[in-house]
């Protein structure tokens, strides 16, 4: 099955085709975070508009991408295609609305079955790509919008066991580069950032929160008030670093946890923040003590794409007719 894949939830327009939700054919991506750079965050209706703008050329380069890899021509390819899928949601209406119109636009003319996917459960899915990776797993998703641990019985069935119950993890990072000046998006500069600095220097707390929950919006403040109050000793990268290191160690820390009590020994990172060095690299030391396998995708399928909505439909898409709307929440 060959699914084409159209991402459009945030400030990434992407196209991707994936053969039955492993094998990535190809792939195109056109970043906004130039355009948005200068807001200090995603302006909504200037995203809607670029990814309109987007939406033809970028899918007529995928089809040149990918007619090489099938050996056909570029305008046999949408033929060989066996579904449409588009995320609708979660994430921004406006946006999410120019993919899901281009995708039934497609689906109508080319006469093959529109799938829906989740953004979050895509994220996940991101971790199938190029792997023989199958449940059951737990699943850290970190991202710009959202922080949960889910437990995966089976491709389709997913139990949410923790989450925020504030600020998501790379909410958390986006806002800690503003307040030590780095721009936008933050959670890259911050990682590169934190690289130079001691974790050690500030003693920033961890929520308080019981079970497999968290909570990141005491810890944005604790930091406004150590840059607002600067020791004589202060330095951006030991800020960066002492926050870093206390929103990983609560991530890998309940994550572990939960593992061990759920008796599951695969452990998953998906979303932005899973490209983070320091959260990578904890995971990967855990593997070798404590016998966990663990998966993370590339960097460039942590973050937005396409890839991961065609594999996700492959693994739990949903048929929808042309009436299907959009979700800005889950
Ligand atoms: O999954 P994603 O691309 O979009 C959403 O669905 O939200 O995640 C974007 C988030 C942003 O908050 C960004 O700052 C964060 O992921 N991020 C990182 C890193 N790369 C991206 N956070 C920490 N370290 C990184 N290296
Ligand atoms: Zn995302």
């Amino acid at each position: 099955m060959l699914c084409l894949g159209i991402e459009t939830s945030c400030d990434e327009t992407a196209f991707a085709l994936v053969e039955s939700g492993r094998r990535l054919i190809a792939s195109k991506l056109i970043s906004q975070t130039e355009v948005h750079r200068a807001f200090g965050g995603v302006v909504p209706e200037v995203a809607a508009r670029r990814h309109l703008e987007a939406f033809n050329p970028l899918l007529s380069e995928l089809l040149v991408e990918a007619s090489s890899v099938l050996a056909v021509p570029a305008s046999d390819v949408l033929s060989a295609v066996s579904a449409i899928a588009c995320t609708n949601g979660p994430g921004l209406i406006g946006t999410l609305l120019v993919g899901l119109a281009g995708a039934k636009a497609l689906a109508w003319a080319l006469d093959k079955p529109l799938l829906t996917v989740d953004h979050i459960q895509a994220h996940v899915c991101a971790n199938y790509i190029g792997t023989e990776l199958e449940p059951p797993f737990l699943a850290l998703v970190v991202s710009g919008g959202h922080t949960q641990i889910m437990h995966f019985k089976s491709y389709k069935e997913f139990e949410i066991v923790g989450q925020t119950i504030d600020d998501a993890s790379g909410e958390a990072y986006d806002k800690v580069a503003r307040i030590l000046g780095l721009g936008y998006p933050g959670g890259p500069a911050v990682d590169k950032l934190a690289a130079q600095g001691n974790p050690q220097s500030y003693n920033f707390p961890e929520g308080q929160v019981p079970g497999y929950d968290f909570s990141f919006s005491g810890l944005k403040t604790a930091v406004m008030r150590a840059v607002e109050n600067p020791r004589s000793d202060l330095a951006a990268a030991d800020v960066a670093a002492s926050f870093q290191d206390a929103v990983n160690r609560v991530l890998f820390r309940k994550t572990v946890q939960c593992a061990k009590s759920y008796g599951v020994n695969q452990i998953v990172l998906a979303g932005g923040v899973a490209a983070n060095s320091d959260l990578r690299s904890r995971f990967e030391k855990v593997a070798l003590v404590e016998g966990f396998k663990i998966f993370r995708p590339p960097i460039a399928l942590c973050t937005d794409n396409a890839a991961m909505v065609a594999s996700a439909a492959f693994f739990s898409g949903h048929e929808a007719d042309l009436s299907v709307g959009a979700y800005s929440r889950r």
